[in-house]
């Protein structure tokens, strides 16, 4: 086809290829200029052994045409493979997630308020890159790492999506009343961003609180932007809030290729059944025909669907009192394809959008001071009390001197703050002896040291300060 854009299509695993077929369809029916390219990802790859649960030539066509169209796949949980989806996000460099969320209110049951918010989530960073270990026989760690850069790219996207789509708030969701290092950075710079954009007014939750707002009153909530862990339970809470998670679709955007996918699983438990909701799929392929600039057909779908859903003609998980008629996936793929060109008369009907691309620059990393100022260690488990190791750096000849014992973020040497934990990971904090200028290669006469003493180390981390602040949490009573 003339113009037609082509996207690569992966049916995914349990109700993946029924959606997707589904989808696919409305597509073909409505004549969007669009070729679609086939690969297999997910299950089917992992089972032949394909460790990664995607081929070469799945990569090269995704490479090639930078936008995928993706049913959900199956990742097994608490063990074996990676999730694909994760490795998606950060090898295209997917580095938004935007999940639009709205309530078809009468005829969807959800909550009694309107919902309509989109929620921006950061897609790279955070718990989400699944660095976990066992640190020791007792102890077991997952790594929270974020950038500066990618905070501040999520909360530019975050205001460039409110300007460009009219929207007039925008919320940023964290824990830094815990988190003071990490969530703390992505409040500061969400601060500091709002500034720049005077119409929009930026507010700030909790996410205890900003979760429990969003199923009571998600009426307080226009655009959110919050870090990937925390997006990831939020969306899912506001998309049942708005009826079902089967309804929304979301987009993971990056600054040369996007994939777009529905927020919810591969629902093995209803897959072949012929029941599943494809609605979640469908309004992730409007969400992709609005990034590719046909935004005619989207508006032509997407109100062919707003009919579907007024009409009552539900599938069986949105299906309530209101509902005329429950329909099998095929049944209702049909009746969307029969209200192409039709326009839902009490839901809001939707205008063709303009095709304002957003772009985020994100400054440079200024120059700040840094000044090493000690070491922390943690232990291996050992069978020797507090005392036994504090005792072992008592008197030493190096430039640091221990100046306390946690374990579990809390103070048992010097003074106890609590009694001491069993086996639990300790950590020992050794600080610059005065007016000593710490540097790296006061490391090893440390690591020398204690391993003289015959104890392991699980974790090192060194100490700084930047712009004279630390760089470090204390420990409860330090
Ligand atoms: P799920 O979203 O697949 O299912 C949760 C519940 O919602 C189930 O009762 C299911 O039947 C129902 N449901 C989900 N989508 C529906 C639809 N379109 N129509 C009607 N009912 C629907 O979540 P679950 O069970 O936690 O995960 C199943 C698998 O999906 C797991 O392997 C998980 O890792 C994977 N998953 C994949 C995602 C992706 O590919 N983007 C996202 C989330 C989960």
């Amino acid at each position: 086809m003339k113009d037609a854009k082509t996207i690569v299509v992966a049916k995914g695993d349990g109700i993946g290829p029924e959606i997707m077929e589904s989808v696919l369809e409305i597509l073909k029916s409505v004549v969007a200029r669009l070729n679609f390219e086939f690969v297999e990802i997910g299950e089917k790859l992992y089972t032949q052994g394909v460790s990664t649960g995607i081929s070469k030539e799945a990569w090269n066509a995704i490479k090639e045409h930078k936008i995928l169209l993706k049913a959900p796949i199956t990742t097994p949980q608490g063990k074996g493979y990676k999730s694909l989806n994760v490795t998606f996000r950060k090898v295209l460099g997917l580095f938004a997630n935007v999940r639009p969320v709205v309530s078809f209110q009468p005829f969807v049951s959800g909550s009694d308020n309107k919902v309509d918010m989109v929620i921006v989530r950061e897609n790279e960073e955070d718990l989400y890159a699944g660095i976990e270990y066992r640190s020791t026989e007792s102890s077991y760690l997952s790594l929270k790492l974020i950038s500066k850069a990618g905070c501040e790219r999520i909360i530019r996207y975050a205001f460039e999506y409110a300007k460009v789509n009219k929207r007039s708030k925008v919320t940023c969701v964290i824990k830094d009343n815990i988190m003071k290092i990490t969530d703390g950075l992505f409040h500061n710079i969400f601060k500091e961003v709002a500034k720049e954009y005077e119409g929009i007014t930026a507010d700030s939750y909790i996410v205890d609180i900003g979760a429990a707002r969003i199923a009571k009153k998600p009426q307080l909530f226009d655009v959110i932007v919050t870090l990937n862990l925390y997006g990831d339970i939020l969306s899912d809470i506001a998309a049942e809030v708005s009826g079902s998670v089967g309804l929304a679709g979301s987009a993971n955007i990056g600054s040369e290729y996007a994939m777009f996918e529905a927020v919810h699983g591969s629902a093995p438990d209803i897959a072949g059944q012929n029941i599943a909701n494809p609605s979640g799929l469908l309004n992730a392929a409007i969400l992709m025909l609005n990034h590719i600039g046909q935004q005619d057909i989207a508006a032509k779908i997407q109100n062919a669907w707003l009919k579907t859903i007024e009409d009552g003609m539900h599938t069986v998980d949105i299906f309530n009192s209101a509902s005329k008629k429950k329909l099998s996936t095929k049944e209702f793929t049909e009746l969307v394809i029969k209200n192409l060109g039709a326009i839902p008369t009490q839901l809001k009907a939707i205008e063709a959008k303009s095709s304002e691309k957003i772009n985020v620059q994100v400054e440079p990393i200024k120059q700040v001071h840094k000044e090493m100022v000690g070491v922390d260690i943690y232990l291996m488990d050992h069978q020797r009390s507090v005392e036994e190791i504090a005792e072992i750096f008592k008197s030493n000849s190096l430039n640091l001197v221990l100046k306390s014992i946690a374990q579990r973020g809390l103070i048992v040497w010097p003074t106890a703050e609590a009694e001491e934990v069993g086996n639990s990971m300790m950590r020992l904090r050794f600080l610059a002896k005065e007016s000593v200028k710490l540097s790296s290669k006061d490391i090893p006469d440390l690591l020398n040291l204690v391993l003289h003493n015959g104890l392991e180390v699980a974790l090192l981390h060194s100490l700084y300060n930047y712009d004279g602040i630390d760089g470090f949490s204390k420990a409860q009573g330090e």
